[in-house]
């Protein structure tokens, strides 16, 4: 089958397409196979295939495949979902430590990281979701605001952070957004009560300040911004990081917290179905032939991405 390799820690350049043998699902007794036709490029890929992980990976090194999120077409049937059935999910990645990622033509997967795609929602579009969506959604159960919060949520014009807006004012909170300054608009269609546009960490403070003259109750961190909020979050209150790269010095009784990715087939199942009745919004980029994984890094590197970037496969 085709894939991308990493051949060696580095820049876009040593992701080269090769190919391996087909897994085999004698080799895994209750994993499935899934023919994937999406799989979406994670800022964590990024920064496995630069090295900068490679401490936390352990005796795992280049060649691997990364790759978190997929799209496609059960090959061997799952429980209550029958072969062909369309389905999402996201491998996590570092905690399997295979190296067995989603730029592939075919994985192998634990059916509790699968949930079905409703027709309505394409493969490219249910690719863009699993990680970011489930991240944002455990974060913000991780904060445990009570209904009503004041929340600031960084990084909003990104994948997380703008799923994270779009969730948090479904639950009821008060939401205020960091984003680009073009993107205001668009983030107060999201649910966004107020939208701060990013710059320096005091005109950054002095922006949220502007909406909530008491400062927040928490903050989730996906623009990984950390000590310099803290400013503007009340005594007692709440801060969840994207990454443990980034976090900040508690002080003044401010719980700090990181949020980490799991799969999570229910809860991905409810979202979505939310993407496809249109209660959230998901935006994809750009769509890449798999071999051109390359360029799909060299463009988010870039950053100012409107969306996620997906390979189809
Ligand atoms: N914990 C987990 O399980 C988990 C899961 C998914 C993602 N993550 C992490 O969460 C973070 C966000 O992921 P993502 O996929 O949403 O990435 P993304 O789409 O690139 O979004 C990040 C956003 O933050 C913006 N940003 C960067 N620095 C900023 C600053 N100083 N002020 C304001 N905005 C700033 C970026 O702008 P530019 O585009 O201009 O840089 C971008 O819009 C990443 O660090 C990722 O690794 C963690």
């Amino acid at each position: 089958m085709r894939v991308v390799e990493v051949t060696a820690y580095g820049g876009p350049e040593v992701l080269r397409s090769v190919r391996r043998p087909e897994p085999d699902p004698a080799d895994a007794p209750g994993r499935v196979r899934v023919r994937l036709r999406a799989a979406a490029v994670n800022q964590a890929d990024l920064k496995i295939r630069s090295g900068r992980f490679a401490a936390a990976l352990g005796a795992l090194a280049p060649p691997f495949v990364l790759g978190y999120d997929f799209a496609g077409t059960l090959v061997d049937p799952a429980p209550g979902l029958p072969a062909g059935t369309r389905v999402a999910g996201f491998v996590p990645w570092v905690a399997e430590g295979a190296g067995a990622g989603t730029y592939a033509e075919t994985i192998l997967v634990e059916p509790g990281w699968l949930a079905p795609v409703p027709d309505e929602v394409d493969f490219t579009a249910a690719a863009s979701l699993p990680l970011s969506a489930l991240t944002a959604a455990q974060a913000l159960d991780l904060m445990a605001l009570p209904d009503g919060a004041t929340l600031l949520i960084t990084g909003a014009s990104g994948v997380v952070g703008r799923f994270a807006v779009q969730l948090a004012a479904r639950a009821g909170h008060r939401v205020i957004a960091l984003g680009d300054a073009d993107d205001a608009h668009e983030l107060r269609l999201l649910g966004a009560d107020g939208v701060v546009p990013r710059g320096a960490p005091e005109e950054v403070i002095t922006g949220v300040l502007g909406h909530a003259p008491d400062r927040v109750d928490g903050v989730f961190d996906a623009a990984l911004i950390a000590d310099p909020l803290l400013p503007a979050v009340k005594d007692d209150g709440v801060f969840v990081s994207a990454s443990g790269e980034r976090v900040p010095v508690a002080e003044r009784g401010v719980r700090v917290d990181v949020v980490e990715g799991r799969p999570d087939a229910a809860r991905l199942k409810e979202l979505l179905e939310l993407v496809g009745s249109g209660g959230l919004a998901t935006r994809v980029a750009d769509v890449l032939p798999l071999e051109e994984a390359g360029e799909a890094h060299r463009r988010a590197e870039a950053g100012r991405r409107p969306g996620r970037i997906v390979l189809m496969i």
